[in-house]
């Protein structure tokens, strides 16, 4: 087979997750630089800024993960919000919510919502490496950093469960674009989350 078909049989075999995580790499990678820049893990005063953060999007996010419609196409789905977590950690430290306006337009149906939720539970796996640095600053998933740790199932495995709950959904042309214009969506408001709390900071 020549290089075009080998090329050809890779993106057939690429699946709906994969395809996910290569059009949002750069987006992913920005993010992480951004909240490592803000140094999370030095101060409690700076983790408690990057749990105000993680406390407008998860919120911004919970909605999606009670929607009827997408608990039929993803059984459980409800029970994976962290924002529960997120705010038991806010008490935990008795830090201040932020009041930040949603300067993007979140969906309130369709696919678009999906592409939000894969960058959502996404995000778990990052925090297993958030959560081992929250230990530096007297943190972890009894206090202030629960919403990183694992499901109790094991992270990998919950994750694995929505990858595959997602992967098989029968989708159409335009929804597989509604899925992926979500995600970028999603890095899109965490990306400007960060940058109003780095105004805020100056
Ligand atoms: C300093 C902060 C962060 C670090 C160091 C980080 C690191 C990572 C790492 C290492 C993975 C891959 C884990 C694996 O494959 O086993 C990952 C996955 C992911 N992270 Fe992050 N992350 C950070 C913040 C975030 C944030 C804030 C979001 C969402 C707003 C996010 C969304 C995602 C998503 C969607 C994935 C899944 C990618 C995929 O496999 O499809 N991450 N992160």
């Amino acid at each position: 087979m020549n290089l075009d078909g080998d090329l050809t049989e890779v993106s057939r075999a690429e699946t709906r997750l994969q395809k996910l995580k290569r059009m949002t790499t750069s987006d992913h990678q920005h993010i992480d630089d951004m909240v490592m820049a803000m140094a999370p893990f030095d101060s409690r005063g700076n983790y408690a800024r990057f749990l105000g953060l993680q406390y407008v999007f998860h919120r911004l996010v919970k909605p999606f993960y009670t929607a009827d419609d997408l608990n039929v196409l993803i059984p459980g789905l409800s029970e994976r919000s962290r924002f529960t977590s997120v705010c038991a950690d806010i008490a935990d430290l008795q830090c201040a919510v932020p009041e930040i306006q949603t300067p993007v337009a979140v969906p309130d149906a369709g696919m678009e919502r999906l592409g939000w939720l894969y960058v959502c539970e996404g995000s778990s796996l990052g925090a297993a490496f958030l959560l081992k640095a929250a230990t530096n600053i007297g943190l972890d998933a009894s206090f202030g950093a629960r919403h990183l740790a694992g499901h109790e199932d094991g992270r990998g495995k919950h994750w694995r469960e929505f990858v595959d709950q997602v992967n098989g959904l029968a989708l159409g042309e335009q929804q597989e674009q509604e899925v992926i214009n979500g995600a970028i969506a999603a890095f899109d408001f965490f990306r400007i989350l960060l940058i109003e709390d780095q105004k805020n900071a100056a």
